[in-house]
């Protein structure tokens, strides 16, 4: 790991999604920095390997079946990883859903269903947690993305989302930095290795991807990491509201028209 293995020693952390994909990266990040991790999933298994992975690290870890999109269970989950663990210092929201439909195509229920998993389970989650993390100070993490900075074909509904989580990020690190609760988000770009790659950047969009980012790669999950764990820790003390662009460039590489 990039940085000295001790950033967030003896902290408690909640990530939402964190099963798999970038989240599951987090979660490891996160123990590997002294972290007891709680994982959070609606699927039961995609949380017992990832848990046992948090705990070769030398850390707790505690596996919480709910959906986000449930606010009492959010509750209850959030209460229970608070107890188990002492304490609760970061929550990361990354419980996302994610499918490529044209806005044409897309039924109320398909845009609803990625409302309310992304924007509002980030909400749910977010207020859920605070009596926690104001005992100490805390942390919120949020993921992002850069689909809505232009016009992303297919992708209205998380466009949406996410653009609302940006905006939700602003107002309650405006709001909450009283509390002593830091709200920041991450951004990434695409990312290997991850489902949503896989599945969601199809055909040429891969190699398209690749060849406009500055940087000449796609992402990959240690890159959010790191910048995951910068924004948690206290390298960050007085960062609040930042939404931080993991994307090698490539959206502001997008603009160019010439050449
Ligand atoms: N194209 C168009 N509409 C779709 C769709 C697709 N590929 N996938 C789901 N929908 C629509 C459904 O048709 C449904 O709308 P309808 O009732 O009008 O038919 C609505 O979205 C809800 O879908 P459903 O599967 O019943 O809901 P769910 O709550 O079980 O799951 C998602 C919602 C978004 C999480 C689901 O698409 C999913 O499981 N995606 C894969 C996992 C994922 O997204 N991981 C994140 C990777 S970035």
């Amino acid at each position: 790991m990039f940085f000295e293995p001790s950033l967030l020693k003896g902290r408690a952390a909640l990530v939402t999604g964190g099963g798999t994909g970038i989240c599951r990266g987090i979660a490891l990040g996160f123990a590997a920095h002294g972290c007891d991790v709680a994982i959070l999933s609606r699927r039961a298994e995609h949380l017992e390997p990832t848990c046992r992975d948090i705990e070769a690290r030398g850390v707790r870890a505690l596996a919480l079946v709910a959906d986000v999109r449930d606010p009492s269970a959010v509750e209850a989950r959030v209460a229970k990883a608070a107890a188990a663990f002492g304490r609760l210092d970061i929550v990361v929201n990354g419980a996302a859903g994610n499918f490529l439909c044209l806005a044409e195509n897309l039924s109320p229920n398909g845009f609803g269903a990625v409302i309310d998993i992304d924007l509002k389970g980030t909400f749910h989650v977010s207020k859920a947690a605070l009596p926690y993390l104001k005992e100490r100070g805390g942390v919120i993490l949020n993921i992002s993305a850069t689909l809505h900075y232009l016009g992303t074909p297919a992708q209205l509904h998380v466009s949406a989302a996410k653009a609302g989580i940006d905006a939700l990020t602003r107002n309650l690190a405006a709001e909450w930095g009283r509390y002593g609760v830091r709200v920041n988000a991450v951004a990434p770009g695409p990312i290997a290795e991850t489902e949503g790659v896989r599945r969601l950047l199809v055909g040429r969009a891969r190699e398209l991807a690749t060849g406009r980012t500055p940087l000449g790669r796609l992402g990959t999950i240690d890159d959010v990491v790191r910048a995951s764990l910068f924004l948690c820790s206290d390298a960050a003390s007085f960062i609040t509201g930042a939404i931080l662009v993991v994307d090698g460039g490539l959206w502001l590489n997008s603009a160019r028209i010439l050449e």
